[in-house]
């Protein structure tokens, strides 16, 4: 199995692209099931997670054409409204074609995700919504299955902000007979470029990046093109990475304005950070100043950044409190820091990190795609040579990593 080795010490200097958002790309290929007509997407990054989104959306007989970062789909001939467990387990986004599903072909069987790393991640939320628009719902056998001749709008609610949940429960309002009105919506930037995409395709939306989401059913959407968004997760994470390393870098194809929190953060720990139109430049002071974070829903700062900021963190000169508001089990990277080294106490959903001089490199092992890029930054920081294993985990989430970091200056090589 892949493992990368990286070797300490390299400061960050260069520029490198970003490339499209993960977390935009898949609710929005999910939306081509909601057309007969073909729908092109651009920039869409080649990641291990597309992958599986395309091959699960093509055993659904849905024409798949993929070239570089162009993606067309054509769901004209979709026929078979299923996801089954084996797919569905590697990817728990594959809870996306739910809501399309019903809502274009009035019937859904999709597997139920279960657990994972970072927590139990349950779909509750979804199975609510799509009950309160009027579907019948099941789950039997390990499989959400979902029946109605056509959705009805209705005022939704949701126990807690969730970005899925609002982009499945949007894509199914679309189709559906009369109004939907989300409430509790996420404000996520993702679900914005998700409504961009479905405007597009003819869709009647208003509120998307708000809290309160209306939605009026149309009778059918239309193709179109759409671009995806830049990653902000990558871009944050390659931003952790220059300051860690004392670097000064320039990341092109992206946007400050998705990461207003942790870009604010970054200065906090000492880093000159210059926004462009449609870029952003670090530069890093010689050693950072412990940042405290507390995770939460957008415009808060994000979970899926929690991990690197830890990375930071153990380096720095200070004391960071780290709390974890997102998901139960999301500290796995913890222990996995210590072991090179760093300084960290855990008690439930708060990490205590104390900033130490100098990290150490040694094997450790991914959990989860954050966790992996944790380590990453730390490895980059590590005295002596740091392996990653189980990197599959990176694969899904960062695209061209190794080609970037080296780009970069660092010294990574991916170990068969
Ligand atoms: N939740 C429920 N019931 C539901 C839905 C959510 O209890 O029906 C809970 C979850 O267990 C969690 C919280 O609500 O405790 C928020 O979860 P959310 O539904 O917002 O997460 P998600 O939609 O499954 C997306 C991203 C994650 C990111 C989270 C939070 C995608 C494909 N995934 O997950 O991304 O961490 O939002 O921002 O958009 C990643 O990229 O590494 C990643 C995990």
């Amino acid at each position: 199995m892949d493992k990368l080795l990286i070797e300490g010490g390299a400061r960050l200097s260069g520029e490198i692209a970003i490339s499209g958002a993960k977390n935009a790309a898949l609710p929005i290929l999910c939306a081509a099931l909601l057309t007969r007509e073909p729908v092109t997407f651009t920039n869409v990054p080649q990641l291990k997670d597309i992958g599986t989104l395309l091959k699960l959306i093509g055993q659904m007989g849905v024409k798949v054409a993929r070239e570089g970062d162009t993606v067309t789909l054509d769901a004209s001939a979709l026929d078979n409204p299923v996801a089954p467990y084996e797919m569905v387990k590697t990817m728990r986004a594959s809870i996306l074609v739910l809501g399309p599903l019903v809502a274009r072909c009035g019937e859904a069987r999709v597997s139920l995700p279960g657990g994972c790393a970072i927590g139990a991640r349950p779909v509750d939320q979804h199975i609510k919504g799509l009950q309160a628009m009027g579907a019948q719902v099941t789950v039997e056998h390990g499989y959400v299955h979902a029946q109605v001749p056509r959705l009805r709008g209705a005022r939704l609610f949701t126990d807690m902000v969730t970005v899925t949940g609002t982009e499945n429960l949007m894509m199914a309002a679309c189709l559906a007979d009369g109004e939907t009105i989300i409430e509790n919506a996420a404000r996520e930037p993702e679900v914005v470029d998700l409504a961009n995409c479905l405007v597009a395709m003819g869709a009647r939306i208003s509120g998307a990046g708000t809290d309160v989401i209306r939605i009026r059913g149309v009778e059918s959407l239309s193709g179109t093109t759409h671009r995806i968004m830049p990653d902000r997760i990558e871009t944050g994470t390659y931003l952790c990475a220059a300051a860690a390393t004392g670097g000064e870098i320039r990341l092109s194809g992206t946007s400050s304005c998705y990461l207003d929190s942790v870009v604010d953060k970054l200065m906090d720990a000492g880093c000159d950070i210059v926004s462009e139109r449609d870029a952003i430049r670090l530069k890093a002071p010689e050693r950072l100043t412990s940042v405290s974070i507390r995770t939460a829903p957008y415009p808060a700062f994000p979970t899926d950044m929690q991990a690197q900021f830890m990375a930071i963190n153990a380096v720095a000169g200070g004391t960071a409190v780290i709390r974890e508001t997102i998901f139960e089990n999301r500290f796995m990277h913890a222990v996995e820091l210590q072991r090179l080294g760093a300084d960290i106490r855990i008690d439930g959903n708060t990490a205590v990190v104390q900033g130490v001089a100098q990290l150490q490199g040694a094997t450790v092992m991914a959990t989860d795609l954050r966790a992996s890029a944790s380590l990453v930054i730390a490895g980059l920081v590590a005295e002596g040579e740091t392996t990653i294993e189980r990197i599959y985990h990176l694969d899904r989430g960062y695209e061209h990593l190794e080609e970037k970091l080296a780009a970069l200056g660092a010294r990574v090589r991916r170990l068969a």
